[in-house]
């Protein structure tokens, strides 16, 4: 037998027990004649202590372990004499009466600690070291236990759980595709899942009424802190329901992941605010509503005084942060050059502060009489001690997003914004299509499968960019965690979006002429959801990056440093696949 016990188990209910345990070297400390070891595993540490007046040979043999070495150690449990509270052993040591080197190990190329002397680099190209880390495998066994919570919430309203192939044609989530080429027939490719979204529609017409699936996505899209080429989505689909039933569904979830994960109860129903609200009011479709801080438009104030970047702004507007008209000029520079980010790219900011007496200072006084500041003031609401920033510029939407910028910097300064504080929303409501300057043409802005509004449908010709969709995300603090949508179930509506979208008749039946054949079958009304598990496990977890919680994940360059993966293909493979390699230049 290896061992009798894990490193995180034994207790003083244990003493004088005799046990076999095995793990990793911790670390290894000499005092005097005394050799104290901490063992290492999975579930926690344990003390080990050899002595040498006792036992010089297995004394001598302690003291030539290295970091990392895997041993096995039989000895009886004492009470330790400094008790450690740190550690769950911290009560009891193990004094050592027979030592087994199971493996030696290379000193490892940076410290397994929690406070890891370790680059990124460094610890990605070792990941199954850095995974040996306490607070890297802390979040995947959060990681596993919101898996279990939401196997176990769907299973419970008879979710059925199906595997959708990897190897398919393309799905349309508005990313490129990762593409496989496929060697028994020539010059044709896979392209790997951006969802199962087919797939589970698919199900709805085989009539499986309620689908989940853990599923592996593929989206070849620029890498951001909450993007990773490949990521895991809680996919989920269901039969004859509406958008209230998909909503409830899934807000039921999101309150069983919060109570049996976090132990936070919700009681109350998730806000709602609509994708028009949430742009003009937060400049954001995942607006972080943790604190208020809406935006205030000021064109009908501001404009006409003579104030050239404003009088020729096609948008003026602003946020008033309580209490903070103490911030000093330098604060107020590092927010100007902050916004004028390229990332961000404002022109510049214009300030005002309200004085103990209620009069207001701007950056721009000589423009505006204090009457005109009052105006300003009172849109706000603002009280003295309030500083106002103002953004202006002539793409409403585009100013609107740095605002946003502005807004989170803001927050997070006044320490708004913290990491266990939840505020869950539903944005619903979203606008069916998006204008793609790039192609000159409409795009779907969730996918091409996604319902309109009924009340809509009228202007689907008209006027396309005035249809709401009955689409809606869940966002947690400024994060998407999920969204979903009522699909299409008509053939011919499908087509008509299809044409919408810039698909040929023949090209639309060329990729999706599967989905529309299965709906001419008896398609039942449908609608479903995917949550980023991904992103729920970094806010449980309060990462900054979802990279944390994925075991292998890739860097900023869509590579895997450990295995060195993308990498070139063996002439004789490419020979297989019937492919010649010439890069562009
Ligand atoms: P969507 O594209 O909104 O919808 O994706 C659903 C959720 O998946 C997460 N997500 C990501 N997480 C990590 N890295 C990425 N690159 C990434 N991209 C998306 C987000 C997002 O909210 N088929 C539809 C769902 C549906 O309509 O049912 C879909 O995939 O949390």
């Amino acid at each position: 037998m290896y061992r009798t016990h894990t490193c995180g188990e034994l207790r003083l209910s244990d003493i004088n027990k005799q046990v076999t345990l095995a793990g990793w070297i911790q670390r290894t400390r000499k005092m005097g004649g005394m050799t104290f070891v901490d063992l290492r595993d999975r579930y926690g540490i344990t003390q080990l202590v050899f002595n040498e007046e006792i036992n010089t040979e297995l004394c001598d043999k302690a003291n030539k372990l290295g970091r990392e070495f895997v041993i096995q150690i039989n000895g009886e449990v004492r009470e330790r004499y400094n008790k450690n509270s740190q550690i769950s052993t911290g009560d009891i040591e193990i004094i050592v009466n027979d030592l087994n080197i199971l493996n030696a190990a290379n000193t490892p190329p940076f410290t397994i600690e929690d406070n890891t002397d370790g680059g990124d680099d460094i610890r990605m190209k070792y990941r199954y070291l850095d995974l040996r880390r306490n607070s890297v495998r802390s979040n995947m066994e959060l990681r596993h236990k919101m898996t279990i919570e939401v196997r176990k919430y769907l299973d419970e309203l008879g979710f059925l759980e199906v595997e959708t192939p990897i190897l398919i044609g393309s799905t349309p989530e508005g990313a490129r595709d990762f593409v496989v080429p496929s060697r028994m027939n020539p010059g044709q490719f896979y392209a790997l899942p951006q969802s199962p979204q087919l797939f589970k529609q698919l199900l709805m017409v085989s009539g499986f009424d309620r689908y989940f699936q853990i599923a592996k996505c593929f989206r070849d899209e620029d890498l951001r802190a909450d993007r990773q080429p490949e990521f895991t989505q809680i996919d989920c689909e269901m039969s004859f329901v509406d958008q209230e039933d998909v909503i409830s569904t899934f807000e039921g979830m999101a309150k069983h992941l919060f109570k049996s994960i976090r132990g936070i109860e919700i009681n109350d129903s998730f806000q709602r605010i609509s994708w028009a609200d949430a742009m003009k009011y937060y400049g954001s479709d995942k607006p972080d509503l943790r604190f208020d801080m809406k935006f205030v438009e000021l064109m009908d104030i501001m404009k006409g005084h003579g104030f050239p970047v404003f009088d020729n702004a096609a948008f003026v507007g602003g946020i008033c942060a309580s209490g903070a008209a103490s911030y000093t000029r330098k604060q107020l520079d590092a927010l100007t050059d902050f916004v004028k980010r390229p990332q961000i790219g404002a022109k510049g900011m214009v300030y005002a502060r309200v004085e103990a007496d209620g009069s207001v200072k701007s950056s721009v006084d000589k423009f505006f009489s204090q009457d005109v500041l009052q105006q300003m003031k009172n849109a706000f609401e603002a009280q003295p001690g309030d500083l106002i920033l103002i953004l202006s510029g002539d793409d409403v939407m585009k100013t609107r997003k740095q605002l946003c910028e502005l807004r989170l910097e803001v927050g997070s300064q006044l320490g708004l914004r913290d990491k266990d504080n939840f505020v869950c929303l539903w944005v619903v409501d979203f606008p069916l299509f998006e204008w793609d300057e790039e192609s000159g043409r409409f795009m779907a802005m969730h996918h091409p499968f996604t319902s309109p509004k009924p009340e809509d449908i009228h202007l689907l010709d008209s006027d396309p960019g005035a249809v709401r969709a009955n689409a809606y995300d869940m966002v947690i603090n400024g994060v998407e965690v999920g969204g979903g949508s009522i699909r299409i179930y008509d053939s011919e509506l499908q087509n008509k979006m299809f044409k919408l979208l810039g698909f040929t008749e023949e090209k639309a039946q060329e990729q999706f002429g599967f989905l529309m054949d299965a709906f001419k079958f008896g398609a039942p009304p449908h609608g479903g959801l995917a949550y980023g598990l991904d992103r729920w496990v970094s806010l449980f977890a309060g990462l900054d990056s979802i990279r944390d919680c994925i075991a292998f994940p890739k860097n900023n360059s869509g590579r895997d440093v450990m295995t060195d993966a993308p990498s070139a293909l063996d002439p004789s493979q490419l020979d297989e696949l019937n492919l010649i390699i010439d890069i562009k230049e």
